[in-house]
């Protein structure tokens, strides 16, 4: 039988489907989570529109009344996953961790709306853009609140799981000043599931624990984590992205008319376009994320460093610069973009965020070279991807040597993006 990956993806989505959101794999990841879920809606509108905005209907349905949107809602339990609601503790409802994700979600609705729109469906979906346009802004205010406390326009995550970058080197050493020593016994369930060899090491887990089990301990206050946790790092990734959802919501304050929220968005990117230049690394010629504690930069170049160009950034300099960057590891690995630099000693190709691939940063990188009009690299970004997909099918990251799958299969966000871009080229 020839595989039909149009099909497959679809079935993916539908198999991992739970009615109202959508589980990124079965077994490894049973609930919902935040920016996957963002991802997903893009891959149902292109045959399900009405479950494409249920999907991030049921993500906005979790937001805390200060805007805060979390990373996993446990609408029901399930003892695969670790750390689960009641390590969180969160006492929220619906059960919720207490950390953010990649606000991508302001970008979706943007995309949802437009194509809406071109199937002349718009007047039907009014209320909801409506409704979830002033859920989005929220998070956005709550971003620039509780995440940029010296206000410069970046996003501070406070957690590595914030970045959805889990253990890219870029949190080693902001991680270091995290104790701890009394995280006590737990069991992981994710290397139950998979490999030890793809996943985060138990150095790794230690310190996610402790700042999880800090943030309990200030009650998820918002405000006091901002101001005494152990880890606050200007995440490159999150920066980027945040700064292009402020411009998409922007465009879309002012096709909805409303001028008073396009003008508050419209300062935020004015704020950001200024303020990322701090993440701008000038010994690597290439955007990295910055410690705030300490004011230094991580030094890598990762997959996120390349999201410059989504974010709209325009600054020939620096463009030429990233796309050295990009042509030197691009003749080095078969699969574009490794997660971590291929010439980086701490480069591995199956370990998670340290090399493998991940489609939903392809496809924000991709889309953002190709807006620019740098359409060689984009192209490459793009038929990789696809090339990766065709041949092993929807896993959650690969090998960018030889495009073995790693880490969980059947996963909906790699499916989703497959369904979402269909017609780059
Ligand atoms: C891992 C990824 C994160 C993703 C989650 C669910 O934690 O690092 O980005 O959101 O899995 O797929």
């Amino acid at each position: 039988m020839t595989f039909d990956p149009d099909a497959a993806a679809r079935e993916i989505l539908r198999q991992n489907d739970r009615g109202t959101y959508t589980v990124p794999n079965g077994k490894v990841y049973p609930f919902q989570w935040n920016w996957d879920s963002a991802f997903v809606a893009l891959g149902f509108d292109t045959f399900d529109r009405n479950r494409a905005w249920i999907e991030l209907e049921a993500l906005f349905a979790a937001q805390w009344d200060d805007g805060f949107v979390p990373h996993i809602i446990f609408w029901q339990d399930d003892p695969g996953y670790f750390p689960g609601p009641t390590v969180w503790a969160t006492n929220r409802t619906p059960v919720t961790s207490g950390i953010t994700q990649p606000p991508v979600a302001g970008s979706v609705l943007r995309a949802l709306w437009d194509s809406a729109n071109a199937a002349g469906e718009a007047e039907q979906f009014r209320p909801r853009v409506e409704k979830l346009f002033d859920q989005v802004l929220d998070w956005h205010r709550w971003f620039s609140n509780h995440r940029d406390p010296e206000r410069r326009g970046v996003v501070v995550a406070m957690h590595p799981w914030e970045t959805g970058r889990d253990n890219s080197p870029e949190w080693d050493v902001p991680g270091e000043p995290i104790d701890i020593s009394n995280v006590g016994e737990y069991v992981r369930r994710d290397t139950g599931h998979l490999d030890a060899k793809m996943r985060p090491t138990k150095l790794e887990y230690d310190r996610y624990l402790a700042l999880v089990q800090f943030g309990r301990a200030n009650g998820w206050d918002h405000g006091k984590i901002a101001a005494a946790n152990p880890f606050r790092v200007a995440d490159v990734g999150m920066s980027m992205i945040l700064l292009r959802a402020n411009r998409d919501m922007a465009d879309l304050a002012r096709a909805l008319g409303r001028a008073a929220h396009a003008a508050e968005l419209d300062a935020l990117v004015a704020r950001a376009e200024r303020g990322i230049d701090w993440l701008w690394d000038a010994d690597k010629a290439c955007w990295c994320s910055r410690d705030l504690l300490t004011g230094r930069s991580s030094g890598f170049v990762t997959s996120a460093s390349f999201l410059s160009f989504y974010a709209g950034l325009r600054d020939t300099a620096r463009d030429a610069a990233m796309l050295r960057h990009f042509d030197r590891i691009a003749g080095k690995v078969r699969y574009m973009v490794p997660s971590l630099d291929p010439d980086d000693p701490g480069f591995q190709m199956i370990r998670y965020w340290r090399g493998p691939v991940w489609a939903v940063v392809n496809y924000m990188i991709g889309c953002g070279l190709l807006e620019q009009g740098y359409t060689a690299q984009g192209r490459r970004v793009y038929d990789d991807t696809r090339a990766m997909m065709n041949q092993t099918g929807f896993f959650e990251a690969y090998s960018p040597i030889d495009g073995a799958g790693s880490g969980g299969d059947d996963f909906s966000w790699t499916a989703a993006i497959w369904l979402a871009w269909q017609n780059a080229g």
